[in-house]
């Protein structure tokens, strides 16, 4: 099966078995205020993302890559719903553009169709620092996304089969980029051990991506003769991974994935800790079953029911948001207490 073609059945597979809602934040409740003293009109939504200021908290996770022409128009729709919504977009893995330069269109299009926009390069840990700057080059990025999938390659039947040496690869890109460095999961969530071995090699920014979204072990073995089905209930909650990597990392910029579908979804996260919110698969799903118009229409309503929430807890800024009072019960509780994070 040629890439492209591994891509597609990505994306169909993602459509189906994704979005499993059990990423924690059932667990994690607000408590209510009844003397908020705010309004509407004073709730600003900007953040920073380690040095990156921008005007929402959500932004587009990294999705498609590889080449083809399937690609190449979501790619093209995903980048006027940024540009038009104002919200940073991550590309999917690079790598297939550098190793054949014919790929490279299908993600300078996000760049072409989004001029000013915020832009994420993306790539595995398995790049060198010299690909890593010119996955950077090839769109004009403002940072990199360097993605950790150790899951994902183990039930691939053609997956990498040896993960030695990542982190130092990972803390030679970091050393060699004029941009910020992003380390991300891929739905199997960053553990406050590994966003420690992360820290001490520089990465200021985390992306947790958490279990309780897209499920690339589901989406695998969905094409594997003898499934590994062990792992598909394998991985970190993504409420508990950003309470982990708080825990590990205190001092990174965080940002939560995996599952996020809603704005009370964000809420939680920022009350967590997280500063940004990356969402893929229920932004694609929304994007192939009902177009480019309600995509747009679901990112505003997102930022309106944010907004209402914001106002609720008398919360006016992002960091305000991140102070709100929030009690977490159930098995994330239960979670937080056996790791010693409180
Ligand atoms: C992804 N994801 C991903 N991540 C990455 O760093 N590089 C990539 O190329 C891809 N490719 C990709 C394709 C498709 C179809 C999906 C749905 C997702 C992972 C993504 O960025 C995110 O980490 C997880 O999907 C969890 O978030 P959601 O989907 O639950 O919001």
């Amino acid at each position: 099966m040629s890439r492209a073609e591994r891509k597609a059945d990505h994306i169909r597979h993602a459509l189906v078995t994704g979005q499993m809602r059990e990423h924690g934040f059932e667990d994690v409740m607000f408590v209510h205020q009844s003397l908020p003293n705010t309004s509407v009109k004073n709730i600003n939504l900007e953040t920073n993302i380690g040095t990156m200021n921008v005007k929402t908290p959500m932004f587009i996770n990294a999705m498609t890559g590889g080449g083809g022409d399937k690609t190449y128009a979501i790619n093209k729709q995903l980048a006027s719903v940024a540009n038009e919504c104002g919200l940073p977009i991550a590309l999917g893995s690079q790598m297939s553009a550098i190793k054949d330069q014919s790929e490279v269109n299908t993600y300078k299009v996000v760049r072409e169709v989004n001029r000013n926009g915020i832009i994420f390069a993306n790539l595995g840990s398995e790049a060198t620092s010299e690909q890593a700057l010119r996955a950077v080059d090839m769109v004009g990025a403002n940072a990199l996304q360097v993605h950790l999938n150790v899951i994902q390659e183990l039930v691939m039947p053609e997956g990498d089969r040896n993960f030695i040496n990542a982190i130092k690869r990972i803390e030679e890109i970091v050393k060699v980029l004029q941009v910020p460095v992003i380390v991300k999961e891929t739905g199997f969530g960053i553990s406050k051990e590994a966003a420690t071995l992360l820290k001490e090699v520089g990465v200021s920014i985390i992306d947790v991506s958490g279990f309780g979204g897209t499920n690339f072990s589901k989406i695998e073995n969905e094409r594997r003769q003898h499934p590994m089905s062990y792992f598909n209930d394998w991985g970190i909650t993504t409420a508990a991974a950003i309470a982990e990597v708080k825990h590990g990392a205190p001092t990174t910029s965080i940002i939560s994935s995996g599952g996020i579908q809603s704005a009370m979804d964000i809420a939680k996260s920022i009350a967590l800790g997280a500063s940004a919110v990356g969402m893929a698969g229920f932004l694609l799903s929304v994007l192939m079953n009902d177009g480019e118009e309600q995509l747009l229409n679901e990112i505003k309503l997102i930022h309106e029911d944010l907004t209402y929430i914001m106002v609720a807890l008398g919360a006016e800024t992002i960091p305000d948001l991140q102070k709100s009072k929030i009690v977490i019960k159930g098995n994330t509780h239960h979670w937080l207490n056996e790791r010693g994070i409180s």
